[in-house]
Order: C-alpha cells, then sequence, then structure tokens
C-alpha cells in the first residue's frame, strides 16, 4: 500500500526521492508525489498513475532535479477519494508551507475537517490526511516539532507521518502510530521510509521507530522522543538484504525471479534450524524450553491471503506430525469475533511483511488473551515481529513482487520444522523425526526439478490463457495447495479462478463445469489419489479441459486429462511445495501471455495496512 520516502542532506533531494519511490512501487499503488524545500521555496509535483508519470511531471519544475535540500514523497493506493492529483500526497497546509506525506487511516478526520473549515480553511482534496498538515500549521509557533506533535495527539486512527516546511530547510519530522517508519542512517545525510526497500541504496544502518516514537531528522542528527516527549535511545539494525536481492537482475519480473529464488530461499529457510543427532528441528527465536512446549494443548493460526494457506497447511502438520489440535482462521475474523485462547494456546500469526493491519490486531487480541503468540514473518523488525516478541523468520529476502511466492513455500517449510520439533517434543519418534528432516531438506533440489520444468508449463499456460474462468482442485495438503493455485492465477493474470476440496466440486460449482471451464487437479501419487481420479473423470465427463499435476512417472492419470505438468516423487506433506511452484510458474506464464502487468496487478497491494 502506501509508501514514504524522505531525504535530507547535502545531495540533490529528486532523484533520491524518485528513487526511493520507485523501490517502493512493489507495495501498490495509484499515484505518486514528492515536495522539496530548497532555496527558501517549498516546491510539490503530483500526478496520477506510476512514478514515471511524476517523472514526466517533473519536467515542468526546471531546476527542482538538481537542487540540493530536503524532501519527502509519497506513493498512494487510493482509500479516502478516487486517485486523483488533488488527493495524491503531499499535502500541503493552505498557506503553502508545511508539507505532509502520511501512511494509515485517521478515522476522525470528518470531524478535525468541519473543525478546520468552522476556521476558514479550505480543503483541496477529499482524503483524511489533508487534516494533518492544516493542523499543524495552527499549532505552529515556530518549532515543527511541537506543532506536530500537537496535532498527533488530536489523531484517532493510525499514522506513519513525514512532515517539511519551508521555515525549516533540511529538517523532517516524523512519527508512528500503526503504521511503519524506519530511519535510514548515511553519512552526512539521513533518510525517512516506510520500508527498507527504500533505504537499501544509501544505508543499511536502520532505527525502527516504535508507536508513539517521533523523530527530528536532519542531515546530522536524529533526535527521538517518545509518546511523552521524553528523548529516547532506539537501537541501530542493521540490514543483511543485499541491493540485489531487490533488484530483478536478468528475469524479465520479480516475480520470475523470486520463483527461481526458492531453492535458495528455503535452504535459507531451513539452514542452521536441523539437529540431525536428536532427529528434531532447532528454532530458536521461539524461546520455549521442551518443558513449556509440551503444555501448549491447542494451536491457532491467523493469517491472510497466501499467508493464510500456508496456515491451513499447518493445520495438517500439527495435527497429523505433532498431534496437537490446530484450528486456521482469517486474521480479520479471528480478531473481531472473540476467540477463545487459553494459557496453553500456541497462537501463530503468520505474514510475510508482518504489517497486515488485521494480522496485527489478531496478536493484539491473542496477547491481550494471554496466548503464548510466535510469530512467522519475513521481513525483520515489522510490526509483527517485534509486538510478538518471538517468532521465526523466513530469511527469504525481500519478496516484492505483489503476488506472494518464495515467502509463501518459505512459510510452508518453517512450519514443516515447527511441527517436526512440535511432534518430537511429543509422539513422534527420533527415526521418524530424522525421515522427516531429510525429506525437509530435499525440498529445495525437488524444487529445481520442477524449475527445470518452466518451458513445458510455459508452453501449457500460452495454451490456456484465452479461457476466463478455471477451477483449481486438491485434496488433504493439496487442497490449500489448489487454494493458492487459483489465488496466484486470480491476482496476476485477472482469469476467474477457484480453489475447490475436490470432493466439494459436488456440492455446487460441478454445475458451471462445461468446455469454458478447465480444472487443473492436483493428482500428485499421495494418499487421496484415487479418489482425485474420480473427480477428474466427473469434469471431463462435463466436457471440461484438465491439466493435472501428476508425479514423475506415474502414468495413471495422463491418458484421462488433457494436459499434465509432471513432480518429483516426494511425500504427502512435501509435496505442496513443489506443485504450488508449478503452479506459479503456470500463473505467471498465463500472466505474460495475457500482457498483464506481472509484478504490479491492479488494485491490489503488497502489504495491506487497512481493515
Ligand atoms: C496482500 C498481498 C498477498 C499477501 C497478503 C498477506 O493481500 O497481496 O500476497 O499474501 O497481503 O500479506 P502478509 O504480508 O501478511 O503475508
Amino acid at each position: 500500500m502506501c509508501g514514504i520516502i524522505g531525504y535530507t542532506g547535502p545531495r540533490a533531494a529528486v532523484p533520491i526521492l524518485i528513487d526511493g519511490l520507485k523501490r517502493l512501487e512493489y507495495r501498490g499503488y495509484d499515484s505518486a508525489g514528492l515536495a522539496v524545500v530548497a532555496d527558501g521555496r517549498l516546491s510539490e509535483v503530483k500526478a496520477v498513475g506510476k512514478v514515471h508519470q511524476l517523472e514526466e511531471a517533473l519536467a515542468a519544475h526546471a531546476g527542482l532535479e538538481e537542487k540540493s535540500g530536503c524532501g519527502i514523497a509519497h506513493t498512494r493506493w487510493a482509500t479516502h477519494g478516487a486517485p486523483s492529483t488533488p488527493n495524491a500526497h503531499p499535502h500541503l497546509d493552505e498557506s503553502g508551507q508545511i508539507a505532509i506525506v502520511h501512511n494509515g487511516i485517521i478515522e476522525n478526520y470528518q470531524e478535525l475537517r468541519r473543525y478546520l473549515e468552522g476556521k476558514g480553511c479550505h480543503f483541496r482534496s477529499q482524503t483524511d490526511s489533508e487534516v494533518i498538515a492544516n493542523l499543524i500549521a495552527e499549532a505552529y509557533e515556530g518549532d515543527l516539532l511541537a506543532a506536530t506533535a500537537a496535532t498527533l495527539e488530536q489523531l484517532n486512527g493510525t499514522y506513519g507521518i513525514a512532515v517539511v516546511s519551508v521555515r525549516h530547510p533540511g529538517l523532517i519530522v516524523t512519527a508512528r502510530k500503526g503504521s511503519p517508519i524506519v530511519i535510514g542512517i548515511g553519512k552526512g545525510e539521513n533518510l525517512v521510509a516506510s520500508d527498507v526497500a527504500a533505504l537499501l541504496a544509501h544505508t543499511r544502518e536502520v532505527i525502527y521507530l516504535d508507536d508513539g516514537d517521533i523523530a527530528v531528522v536532519t542531515a546530522d542528527r536524529i533526535d527521538l522522543r517518545n509518546v511523552k516527549n521524553v528523548p529516547v535511545e532506539r537501537e541501530i539494525a542493521k540490514i543483511d538484504w543485499d541491493m540485489g536481492a531487490a533488484e530483478k537482475g536478468n528475469f524479465p519480473h520479480f516475480m520470475l525471479k523470486e520463483i527461481f529464488e526458492q531453492p535458495e530461499t528455503i535452504e535459507n529457510a531451513i539452514r542452521g534450524r536441523i539437529d540431525h543427532s536428536m532427529g528434531t528441528a532447532v528454532l530458536a527465536g521461539m524461546n520455549l524450553s521442551p518443558r513449556e512446549l509440551a503444555t501448549i494443548s491447542r494451536i491457532v493460526i491467523a493469517g491472510c491471503g497466501s499467508s493464510l494457506h500456508a496456515g491451513m497447511l499447518g493445520e495438517y502438520y500439527f495435527e497429523d506430525i505433532a498431534g496437537v489440535s490446530t484450528s486456521v482462521e482469517q486474521a480479520a475474523e479471528f480478531r473481531y469475533r472473540n476467540p477463545i485462547i487459553e494459557p496453553n494456546t500456541l497462537v501463530i500469526p503468520i505474514s510475510q511483511s508482518g504489517e497486515t493491519a488485521d494480522t496485527i490486531a489478531a496478536v493484539r487480541e491473542a496477547s491481550a488473551k494471554g496466548g503464548v503468540v510466535t510469530a512467522l514473518c519475513n521481513v525483520v523488525g515489522s510490526t509483527i515481529a517485534r509486538e510478538a516478541g518471538r517468532g521465526i523468520y523466513l530469511h527469504a529476502g525481500p519478496e516484492i513482487s505483489v503476488a506472494s511466492t518464495k515467502a509463501f513455500s518459505s512459510q510452508v517449510v518453517v512450519l514443516l520444522l515447527y511441527a517436526l520439533m512440535l511432534g518430537r517434543n511429543r509422539r513422534l519418534s527420533r527415526s521418524d523425526g530424522e525421515e522427516l528432516a531429510r525429506e525437509i531438506e530435499a525440498v529445495p533440489g525437488l524444487i529445481r526439478e520442477v524449475l527445470r520444468e518452466a518451458p513445458k508449463i510455459k508452453e501449457i499456460a500460452d495454451r490456456y490463457a484465452r479461457f476466463e474462468d478455471f477451477f483449481f482442485i486438491g485434496r488433504g495438503c493439496l487442497y490449500p495447495t489448489a487454494l493458492e493455485g487459483a489465488l496466484k492465477l486470480k491476482e496476476i493474470s485477472y482469469i476467474h479462478a477457484e480453489g475447490y476440496h475436490a470432493a466439494e466440486l459436488k456440492h455446487g460449482p460441478i454445475s458451471l463445469l462445461d468446455e469454458r471451464h478447465p480444472v487443473l487437479a492436483l493428482a500428485n501419487d499421495i494418499p487421496g489419489k484415487d479418489k482425485i481420479i474420480g473427480n477428474i473423470q466427473e469434469c471431463r465427463a462435463r466436457k471440461s479441459p484438465v491439466v493435472a499435476v501428476v508425479t514423475r512417472g506415474d502414468s495413471s492419470v495422463v491418458k484421462m486429462t488433457d494436459d499434465v505438468i509432471e513432480i518429483p516423487p516426494c511425500s504427502r506433506f512435501i509435496a505442496p511445495l513443489p506443485t504450488v511452484v508449478a503452479l506459479q510458474l503456470f500463473a505467471y506464464y498465463v500472466a505474460v501471455a495475457r500482457g498483464c502487468e506481472v509484478d504490479q496487478p491492479r488494485n491490489l497491494a503488497k502489504s495491506v495496512t487497512v481493515e
């Protein structure tokens, strides 16, 4: 969703801001803008559409790009008011002296707007954010920090903000509550951003603001205060992602690059986490002793999107491997339905970004109810990782494509490791644990084999790209995999795709089947295959074209399908991983064949920071 970048230092601000915005593009947005304080003037430039449209708009501001100074910039994903130039950020106060960029939602903005209008203030946008600039202007008595702090006290809702003023050249005030802000520490310069991806080109040393923090950032100073305006020290974190991880390299799209990275990202997720001598997994970030683990009587998993699908696989793993009763919930449902969390309930929020609003709220609900919360996140220092206090990082590196691929597979692998550890803590024997550990270690090799099938999957995808509706069916562990495959296809190709349990097809969707509704059946040679063969026959009888994912060398399904994608042999717990990689490739090539914008699909955002 929305992104923020700010710069203060001796270099020209505009190119740094534009580069930062480009690195935030992956989050999903529909307009962009920047404001720069230089030569005693505050200049703003905004445009609907992509950052290159903002660059085109900059052409009308001769000389601005070369000016050194300080500035803030923003990519906006519309919530209050359509994507339009007036609604794009930055927003200036009425006098044009103060500019702000804002991520989050101000819930009481209408009341604040009425109050300001009552004082004669005229608004130019329909956003909830514009009130912030005018409130700061109203409170301003020479101190931008004090005016911003006074304004923040009046706001209900969430914010990550950055503020500049023509009266304070070289100074940015930034603050966070519920929406991330990270300060990048440079040499003789400093940056502010909503996401470390925008900072990687300049620094690896960062400070994550805590909720309630407010900071004054100049080229050579970072003055941090907490919610009570008391100076605070925050730890300096080192980012270990390199720049290459956030660039496409030779790949045409981030999504393809990230699909192909999976053998390595899964190796990273496994590295150092298997203890062969005990046939178990070691997950240090869990911070629970074997004795504490043994008291866990129930597991509740919460997540959204692909993370929810990974969680559904977790349910199979925890119940089957570890024998612990497990349920999975859409995080928004979890937070509002008053779930039962007992002291021995282990709650596992799953979130690649660690910033999904509903999953954050689920963490808070679970913590408030006294559950043991251990998060699965990819982004180090993210809100969920920090609020949960304990958890397991995925180590997948930055995932730039909006559609999740490598983070999903790492989530699944980490859940397998988690189940192995819990299983060994209970009923799983050392030899069974060791066998599962070896299977987990073999996953990168299996995925390499699937990636070698990419040309063949592309050829199939090209032929199916003309269809407008798809069903994905599976059973057992391949049921959540079918849901994830359908989600990938609809996210990036805009084809209507539904994932179903294969047995559920007969309870309604079968009425739709005909030659215009292909079915992608997950018919790997694992328990449940015989049943899915029956389901494939039902689809064929209704003239649906069938593409089947099968185990290499298994000819039993081939003759009853139109096309097959072969997966190397593996057990039922492991099968989702090579299978999902094939489905990711299928969705990718269909989207490319349809000319879709793969990495930034319309209307979607990388992390959904609103409810
Ligand atoms: C958005 C993204 C999805 C992602 C979901 C959950 O909808 O487009 O790819 O699966 O959010 O994100 P999280 O960061 O919490 O895993």
